[in-house]
This record gives structure tokens, sequence and C-alpha cells, in this order.
């Protein structure tokens, strides 16, 4: 059988949690097959103490069934690559925010500079008939740069966040070299159809690909497979955290302690995309509109830190907290607070029974590629007694979990609105919606989102020719 090798940004050891979609589901797929995962250390290399733009110590570490290979990377590497290019250019304009976008010419020297660093570090530990799966943002060029190097192994990617449509996506300069360096993979795989669609029309329209149909495209003398491959949670993993002793200790603690409440949940990264201030506005608005609310509904929002060197995430960062400050102030009592913030990553193993004690869940980006708290919290319910998933309309989850309340982030009474059904929902329609969405992140789990892609790109490299990939 051929060895699975992952590529991706961010290398977590599988064994242990993290925050963010994408470590969490590559963490559930390597724990499964075994294989290797290759990426950045985490480690950032001042000058001074030696750190070189284009270069980077490897470390190798034996997590269980994985091999971890990582790579460090110098300052200058980090600000161009991490925090210039993927997190300042790529990351707000695939989410729709072109006017967060920092268009600094000198980032994508620095990006380039590292997928070619990944690529020469990765081709030696190669074996012939591996199968290498990249992931996101950070890494499109990096089959192209492969390719430069002779690696002529089945090569698929996966884009964990959204593919904006044509006309925004040309915004980026440069944005035609991008897509281009998508065609040096066998298949490319996106969260939502909507994702895929964007892809299908920007090839058509701006690289005149030709479509030779059953989701392959011809350009740059080199046939693609796109589509969507939505992914999902490890629901038998959910099962058993809810079950375990961590699981069931948070839900009763929580279930004593909001014995009197109901208890709603929001569980993010701290990212602009996430649509956190508008929430906050939606919950002011519910107990401004809706008095039957105040001190019976409690919103706990845990908010992990994330990327706060760049600059559009401690303004978020600080928008949050006086939004949170100011409804405490203006609607606490002694005995209850509406808000209770918490900028922390919470253990893994304790939010299924946080999900399950909680009435509502407020899943409400802005834009988000799939938002994998939206099939958690509907994991971790019990059938008997669900409580009710309010999700944007702009989450790629919404594609799927038509039995959710799906709202508009943007309009704060519509969602108030919506809040104040959730809570009042007759628990036989809870049910009834809980079986759908159930239903859904079954038959859709992490293990469908795997078998699915790499059996397409199984099936791809059989009708690729081998014909030589031109040089990006
Ligand atoms: P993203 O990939 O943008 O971070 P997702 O919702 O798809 O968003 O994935 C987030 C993952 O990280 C989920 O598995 C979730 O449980 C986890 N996570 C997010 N925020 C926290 C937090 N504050 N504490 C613990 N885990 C978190
Ligand atoms: O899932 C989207 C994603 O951007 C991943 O690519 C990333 O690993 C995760 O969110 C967390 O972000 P970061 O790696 O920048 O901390």
């Amino acid at each position: 059988m051929s060895r699975l090798v992952v590529v991706s940004n961010r290398v977590a050891d599988p064994r242990r949690t993290a925050a963010g979609g994408l470590a969490v589901a590559l963490a559930d797929v390597l724990n499964s097959t075994g294989g290797l995962w290759f990426g950045w250390s985490g480690r950032i290399v001042e000058a001074a103490a030696g750190g070189k733009p284009g270069e980077g110590a490897m470390h190798t570490q034996q997590a269980g069934p994985v091999k971890l290979v990582t790579v460090d990377l110098c300052r200058q590497d980090h600000d161009e690559f991490y925090v210039g290019y993927s997190n300042g250019v790529l990351w707000p304009v695939f989410h729709y925010r072109l006017d967060l976008a920092d268009f600094d010419a000198g980032y994508i020297a620095g990006y380039r500079r590292v997928n070619q660093l990944f690529a020469r570090k990765l081709q030696p530990q190669l074996r012939p008939d591996d199968i290498i799966w990249i992931h996101d943002y950070h890494l499109i060029p990096l089959a192209a740069e492969l390719r430069a190097l002779g690696c002529t192994n089945r090569i698929g990617f996966f884009l964990h966040i959204p593919l904006p449509p044509p006309l925004i996506l040309a915004a980026i300069p440069g944005h035609d070299w991008l897509i281009r360096a998508l065609f040096a993979y066998d298949v490319v795989g996106f969260q939502s159809q909507a994702d895929h669609g964007h892809f299908c029309r920007y090839i058509e329209t701006e690289a005149h690909a030709q479509n030779l149909g059953d989701g392959r495209w011809r350009a740059f003398n080199r046939t693609v497979h796109a589509g969507a491959f939505p992914i999902g949670i490890d629901v038998e993993e959910f099962n058993a955290l809810v079950q375990a002793p961590d699981g069931r200790d948070m839900y009763e603690r929580m279930q004593q302690e909001y014995a009197r409440r109901k208890l709603l949940i929001g569980v993010d990264r701290l990212d602009y995309s996430k649509g956190l201030p508008q929430r906050m506005r939606s919950f002011r608005d519910l107990l401004q509109r809706y008095p039957e609310t105040r001190n019976s509904a409690t919103l706990i929002q845990i908010a992990s830190p994330s990327r706060e060197d760049v600059s559009a995430y401690t303004d978020i960062l600080h928008e949050l907290e006086t939004l949170c400050g100011s409804i405490n102030g203006n609607y606490g009592e002694l005995e209850w607070m509406p808000v209770r913030y918490i900028h922390r990553t919470v253990a893994r193993s304790r939010l299924p029974g946080l999900y399950r004690a909680s009435r509502v869940a407020l899943v409400t980006p802005l834009r988000d590629g799939m938002n994998l708290v939206a099939k958690e919290f509907v994991a971790s319910q019990d059938p008997q007694d669900p409580g009710v998933l309010v999700l944007s309309r702009f989450a790629g989850a919404a594609e799927q979990l038509t039995d959710a309340l799906l709202v508009n982030p943007y309009d704060v009474e519509g969602t108030a609105n919506a809040i104040h059904l959730a809570l009042q929902m007759p628990v036989e329609e809870r049910r009834a919606r809980h079986q759908g969405l159930m239903a859904n992140v079954r038959d859709y789990d992490v293990h469908w989102w795997c078998d699915s892609f790499l059996e397409c790109l199984e099936k791809a490299k059989a009708e690729e020719t081998g014909t030589p990939w031109l040089r990006l």
C-alpha cells in the first residue's frame, strides 16, 4: 500500500489537541492511516541566531504511527511567507475582505522562497509510490516546486478556506501565477460547491481551460481534477469524548451551574472572519428586545488567541473585549453576567461536554471554508434533548447543515430573532432538526472526506499521461 505524505504549514502532534480545523482533521486522518506529516516546526530563528532566508534546520520525531518532519523558518521568511503573504494577502482576499489585504510587493518573494525551501527539504524524504496530500493556502505553489525538482508522485491539494468569485480573486497581483500553480496537482479539492464553482468559472474565463467533463480540466499542458470534498469530523471520537470522564464531568458541572438558565456557546479562533463582534451585537439586541432573556440566557464565548502578529487580529480582539465589557456593564446583575468571554484554547476533551450542556450554539462567521465547530456541536448532543444550531449561511457547512437555523450574520436583528427562536424551540422540533443534521454529520465524516479525496487522487493519476510540468 502507498504511504500517505501529508504536508501543511501547521503540524501538530496527532496525540495532542490543537485549535484550528486543519490540524484537528489531519490528526484524525493520520492517526488512523499512519504516514509522514511535513511542515513548519513553529520555530522562528532570528538573524542574530543564524537564521537565513530560504534556509531552516529540520527536525524528525515519531508520534505513534506518524513520522513528523518539520522545518524551522528564519524571522524574515516567517514574516513574509506566513504573516505577510499567507495571512496578510491570501487569507483576507479568500475571505472576501479586500479591505484588509496588504498587497506589499515584497511578500510574494518570501512566499515563493518558503515553498521552494519546503520542496527542497521534502523531496529527499519521498518514496516513488508515496501519495502526497498538500493542504491550504500557505502551500499553493508547493507541487509546482516539487515537479520542478523532478517529483512525479501523485499530488493532491485541498483548500481549507473559501475560494472567492473570480473578480475578487483577480484583485491579487499575480493571481494568474497562483492559479496556474494549481495545475501542477493531480486533484484540487474545495470545501463547498460554491468554492468549486468559483474555481471553474475562474479557470474557464481567465485561464481558458478546457472542460473535459467529470470534473477534469485541461490547461498549461496538464489535466487537473477539481471537486468539492466537504470536510467532516471524527464522529466516533466525539461520541467517545462525550462519554469519557472529562466530557461527563464538564457536562454535569455546566448542567448544575446553569440549571436555572439557558446556555449559549460560541467556540472560535479569534479571527475577523468568525463574525464575533456581529454575534455580540445580535446577543445584545436579543437582551434589549426580548427582556425575558435577561437573567435567563448566558453566552459563553471561547475565542482562542490566533495570529496576534497580524494587526487586523489585534483590532478585532480590542473590539470584542469592548463589546463584551459593555454588554456585561449594561445588562449584568449581581448574580448574573450575560457574557462569559474566555480568551484561551479549551482542552479538546472538555469541548463535547460543554457543547452538550448548551441549548444553543452560535456559529456565525461572515465567511468560513467549512466550520467544524458546527459539526462538533451536532455530534455532541443528546438526541432526546438536543440543542439548536444557529448557523451562518456564509459558512461552507450551511450547504450541508440545512436543518440548522440559517442566519445572515450581518443582519443583527434577524440573527437575534433566530437566537430567540432557538431558545424557545419545542423539543419535538429540536429532535427533528437534530436528526437531519446528525445524519449529514455522520454520513460525511472525516473518513468519508479522506477516502473520497484519496480515491479521486488514485483515479486521476491513472489518467495523467506524464506530460512534463512547465516551470512557473
Ligand atoms: P478554523 O479552521 O478556521 O479554526 P473550524 O471551526 O473549522 O475553524 O475548526 C476549529 C477547530 O479548532 C475545531 O475542531 C474546534 O473545536 C477547535 N477550536 C477552535 N477554537 C477553539 C478553542 N477556543 N478552544 C479549543 N478548541 C478550539
Ligand atoms: O483551517 C484554516 C486554518 O487557516 C488552517 O490552515 C490553520 O492551520 C488554522 O486555520 C489555524 O491558523 P494558524 O495556523 O495560522 O494558527
